[in-house]
């Protein structure tokens, strides 16, 4: 056995042939804590590992804790809010992510959902489906149009400009978008507009939101935000469910003119059984499906087990998360 090998503790089930490069280099464990069958043998993993690599599960300070030795972490996701920060900041625990990857497939989901709550997809298709589509429908089951509408768009990094690169140039939709600074991105040039958010959640007739779960963006969209949306407008998350206080969206579709949501993301999944979102029947839920195809999520794969590869090799990830 070569003295390079480590210790590596898998804790999101990998594709075989991506375990099996791991498994070439180093000594791997797979130990998913999500189950409750596998929690203990990740517990007893944890102190000897090197290199964890997963996703879907939280590093905190508690886990960060029990793992003395370890060196890099690999996340198969774009999004690190399952990770404690400051804790692998301070440790000097090398974190790594998926970014790129996963863009365009992201974008598809988060245009799906803008359809199918626009044009009614879900509902429509179960009318079919449950055996009421018995005469033509009625004008108390139309849509709405998705071309031509204003979309806005809350956070414009890499899926939030595949998003719009969708609307403008697919759907010819006039699209807004707010970030920390104006954006220069120049295929989108002359289709997009920077926007103050408060004005953005006025004007849209669609807004989305494609934000990183921070301290900043937690909770973000409350009811003062429901409220500025124009009468009948739709709302989408692709991004984290804590970024909304359910609650208000819920009072903005009941209470208030929102018209309907699409969402991929709640703040606790999977959702629960009794969360009223799920049974709303102007709320399409998606089971967090943004990047879930077999391509993305074997790049995605392919990405995170490179990165952990070359982080315990000593050598630049293709993809680490600045720790600052
Ligand atoms: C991400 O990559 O952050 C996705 O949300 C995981 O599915």
């Amino acid at each position: 056995m070569s003295e390079k090998r480590k210790q590596v503790l898998v804790f999101r089930e990998l594709p075989a042939d991506q375990l099996a490069r791991l498994q070439d280099a180093h000594d791997v464990t797979v130990a998913n804590p999500r189950l409750p069958e596998q929690k203990a043998a990740f517990e007893a993993a944890l102190p000897r590992a090197q290199g964890l690599i997963g996703a879907s599960y939280p590093i905190d300070e508690a886990v960060l804790q029990r793992a003395g030795r370890l060196e890099a972490v690999s996340s198969m996701s774009v999004g690190v809010d399952n990770y404690s920060l400051a804790a692998l900041r301070s440790r000097g625990i090398v974190l790594c992510h998926t970014p790129g990857v996963l863009t365009e497939t992201t974008a598809d989901t988060l245009f799906a959902l803008i359809m199918a709550t626009s044009r009614r997809i879900v509902e429509l298709a179960n009318l079919v489906c449950e055996g009421h589509w018995t005469d033509h429908i009625g004008e108390d089951l139309f849509g709405w149009d998705v071309h031509g509408k204003t979309l806005g768009v809350l956070g414009f990094g890499r899926i939030g400009q595949a998003l719009a690169r969708r609307a403008a140039l697919g759907f010819g939709m006039p699209v807004l978008y707010h970030s920390r600074r104006p954006v220069d991105v120049p295929d989108l040039a002359g289709h997009v507009h920077y926007t103050a958010r408060d004005e953005l959640l006025e004007r849209a007739d669609i807004v989305a939101i494609v934000l990183p779960l921070t301290d900043e963006t937690r909770g973000l969209m409350g009811s003062r935000e429901f409220a500025l949306m124009k009468p009948g407008a739709i709302f989408v998350n692709g991004a984290r469910g804590a970024i909304v206080q359910e609650p208000a969206l819920l009072d903005a579709l009941d209470v208030g003119t929102l018209r309907a949501a699409g969402l991929d993301v709640f703040a606790t999944e999977p959702l629960p059984l009794d969360s009223p979102l799920r049974t709303h029947p102007r709320v399409t839920c998606l089971p967090h499906i943004g990047s879930a195809t077999h391509e993305t999520r074997q790049a995605m794969a392919e990405m995170a087990t490179s990165n952990l590869l070359l982080a315990l090799a000593g050598e630049q990830p293709l993809a680490v998360y600045p720790l600052g």
